[in-house]
């Protein structure tokens, strides 16, 4: 018995050793990064140094103008350094296949795609995930994202996208963290950390992109691609912060934005590029053009010819064409005449093998290609379950008079409006592979899990979301007649926000707003459940209906999250991160402006007429930035200060009392603003400077700290240094950005 363990123990060993050697073995071990790079650069010509700079579209998901040869040719010629809009672990290891049998040099190719909130599983899009104010939240999703897409064979998607926006006519106002830099900065470091993780050589992680570099959410009048012209203090003090944090937190790409800023595109503004990210950021990784941003500097009256926009583009700092095609055909001819250099051409190829080198690509080129991963990890339950906790968490309920929500289970409810049903729309545009119909979860769906089919509910769209058919409108008007509460499902297409789906009316479209006239008129509580990717005008129906929710997008599960909430599993939580108007002609509109030199008070203003203010709707936002109700209610008390006066350097400690005042138990967000009163350029009313979440349990109350230092008080002052000035300050503390409970402290030199 003995001898027979001994020589089972032996052999045990002996296959443990032969295993780790083949294992070892088999993955190729590779000289350290900067050796291996500059080997083999030294061996690459100057065509194949370009070619590492050319990104084409497969024939997936087509985000611009659709371009000419086929992508695949020019992989066959070796032509090709990266391809975006190719997913799928056989797909991209068949492509990569093909490019690894042409590269003379084996250099694998790099995949990138759009994953911007969710892969296949898909969550709330990112201005529903921001009115979370849950860092934490954001980085699970971009964490699970980054799981399901790393499996199916994409090294790097174009995410976060983390441009400031203050106009709700600007479709793309949808896809970012909404009008507020603090919170932006926020949003921006929890996407790099969910997409790429803390250790690239795991193969779940993806490298991440901060875009659109930058300013691109400053489009005059809200147009999509139009020019944004702005000061320096501006672009620096609310544009570009999110962009520099996203870099803190070690994103490995960035892409330029379409737009120009005063006057120069971003595509070739070495000032953007070379002096401000490479240079004061210092700044390793590598920056891709938008969709064909370097040919459109032709466009824009900035370049002559490809050639001329090709030159201007690298030699300003930009290391990659998208599918552009410029760098390919132009490159090397600008080269040999001189007007680019081989250090520029060799910086440009060094930043795209470095992070071909850190994804693990030169060891193995198709270690995200693998369909057995892809298999396991797509639409993993638990992945599900994250999509429906954030969604949950990214609700705001903006109206509720007579505390018609919750909805109680017993009542005969009538559903009515065109995305009471919807499967398609809810997970919003920007939703990579997510599957719409049959499988992402309905309002109806959800309503009808949660209550059994014993509910006395009925369904109606009434009419559709865009035009004026009425065929369904009486049978809706029918059944809402006899119901107890009538809940709306109304807002947008997914495509009326996001890319290219800029907006001058944001009222309700269609017909929807007329219809919810005629619902009015039969007496009943009236719940309005909103769908859409920005702010609405909604005057009419804060006038008008009991019960607002603002569900944004919410994902895959949306149905899920929504009946939850409508029925009290789930009480609202979030907060806006965007200004609602009361009218489209208020836009731009943000919380944090100046206060001019004839700031308008309001209806008690003893001066009415010259005032910094509109004769036909007050100056404030129908609701205000950080704002959101809860199915409880919450009181602040006792703020202090721990001094009032603080010297450069020393701490400020805050501190508040939360209560819940209310019947439920509830999460509030706690939010901190200052207020700098004079400066040597003038300084917005206030400006979030913290938040947090307390969850407080009915009755229960909570003292909230904060702690500040003249380090969160820095600003570009007249001299453009940034730095804080002496001077006295408030601080503000509540629920919103109209928070008054405040108190007053010194900054003294
Ligand atoms: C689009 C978008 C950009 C996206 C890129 C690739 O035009 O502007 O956000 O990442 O093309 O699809």
């Amino acid at each position: 018995m003995k001898l027979k363990s001994i020589l089972q123990n032996r052999f045990c060993i002996s296959v443990s050793v032969l295993l780790i050697g083949f294992i070892g073995f088999g993955q190729k071990k590779i000289k350290p990064k900067a050796e291996f790079v500059s080997e083999l650069m030294a061996k690459m010509t100057v065509d194949e140094k370009i070619y590492q700079l050319v990104q084409f579209s497969s024939d997936g998901t087509i985000t611009g103008p659709k371009q000419g040869e086929n992508y695949i040719t020019r992989i066959e010629q070796g032509k090709v350094g990266s391809v975006l809009n190719a997913y799928g672990a056989e797909n991209t290891r068949k492509i990569q296949e093909i490019n690894m049998k042409n590269s003379r040099l084996k250099i694998p190719l790099l995949f990138g795609f759009d994953v911007i909130h969710g892969y296949k599983t898909i969550f709330p899009i990112n201005l529903a995930m921001a009115s979370s104010f849950d860092p934490s939240a954001v980085e699970l999703a971009a964490k699970v994202a980054a799981a399901e897409a790393s499996s199916a064979g994409v090294h790097w998607t174009f995410a976060p996208m983390v441009d400031i926006a203050r106009d709700a006519r600007w479709g793309r106002i949808s896809e970012g963290s909404g009008e507020d830099t603090y919170l932006g900065i926020q949003m921006a470091k929890a996407n790099v950390r969910g997409f790429q993780g803390s250790d690239f050589s795991k193969a779940n992680t993806v490298l991440a992109c901060a875009k659109h570099f930058a300013a691109y959410g400053a489009a005059e009048s809200g147009r999509d691609y139009n020019t944004v012209d702005m000061s320096e203090r501006v672009l620096r003090e609310t544009y570009l912060p999110p962009f520099k944090a996203a870099t803190e937190a070690g994103v490995k790409t960035f892409m330029a934005s379409f737009n120009e800023i005063s006057g120069v595109p971003s595509t070739a503004n070495k000032h953007l590029l070379r002096n401000i990210l490479k240079g004061e950021w210092n700044f390793d990784g590598m920056v891709v053009s938008d969709y064909t941003g370097v040919n459109e500097m032709i466009a824009h009256g900035f370049a002559k010819n490809d050639q001329d926009a090709a030159q201007l583009a690298i030699n300003a700092g930009l290391d990659m064409d998208m599918v552009g095609a410029t760098f390919m055909t132009t490159l090397k001819k600008s080269y040999d005449e001189g007007k680019v250099s081989i250090e520029t051409i060799n910086d440009a190829c060094k930043r795209v093998l470095d992070v071909k080198y850190d994804l693990g690509l030169f060891e193995d080129p198709y270690r995200y290609s693998d369909a057995k991963r892809e298999k396991e990890t797509i639409y993993k339950p638990e992945f599900l379950e994250a999509s429906l906790e954030v969604a949950k968490k990214s609700i705001v309920l903006l109206k509720n008079d007579r505390n018609v929500l919750p909805l109680k289970k017993e009542q005969k409810i009538a559903f009515v409006g065109p995305l009471c049903e919807d499967d398609y729309h809810i997970i919003g545009s920007w939703a990579a592979l997510g599957d719409r119909q049959g499988y992402a979860v309905s309002v109806k769906e959800g309503v009808q899990k949660l209550l059994g089919n014993s509910a006395k509910v009925t369904f109606d769209k009434g009419v559709e979301i865009e035009g004026n058919k009425r065929d369904g409108l009486q049978q809706a008007l029918d059944n809402a007649k006899n119901a107890d509460v009538i809940v709306a499902v109304m807002g947008e297409l997914e495509n009326m926000s996001g890319e290219a789906a800029s907006r001058t009316n944001l009222d309700l479209p269609g017909i929807q707003k007329e219809f919810l006239m005629e619902l009015k008129k039969l007496g009943k509580p009236i719940v309005l459940v909103l769908m859409n990717g920005r702010p609405l005008t909604l005057s009419w129906e804060d006038q008008n209906i009991d019960a607002i929710l603002e569900t944004w997008w919410t994902g895959t599960r949306g149905g899920d999250a929504i009946a939850q909430t409508l029925f009290g599993q789930n009480n609202p939580s979030a907060k806006l991160p965007v200004s609602f108007p009361r009218n489209v002609g208020q836009l731009p509109l943000y919380y944090n402006a100046k206060n001019t030199g004839r700031p308008y008070l309001g209806p008690k203003d003893p001066e009415q007429r010259f005032k910094s203010r509109y004769l036909d709707v007050d100056n404030s936002a129908l609701y205000p930035f950080g704002y959101g109700l809860s199915y409880t209610t919450f009181a602040y008390s006792d703020l202090k200060l721990s001094s009032n006066k603080i010297g450069f350097g020393q701490k400020l400690a805050i501190s508040v009392t939360v209560s819940n005042t209310g019947n439920y138990d509830g999460v509030e967000t706690v939010q901190l603003y200052v207020k700098d009163e004079v400066g040597s350029v003038t300084r917005p009313v206030r400006e979030l400077k913290g938040f947090q979440k307390v969850a407080l349990k009915k009755g229960e109350k909570k003292t909230v700290s904060f702690e500040l230092t003249s380090d969160d008080l820095r600003f570009y002052g007249l001299d453009m240094k940034f730095s804080a000035e002496a001077g006295d300050f408030s601080v503000f503390v509540g629920g919103s950005s109209t928070a008054d409970l405040n108190a007053k402290f010194e900054l003294a030199e």
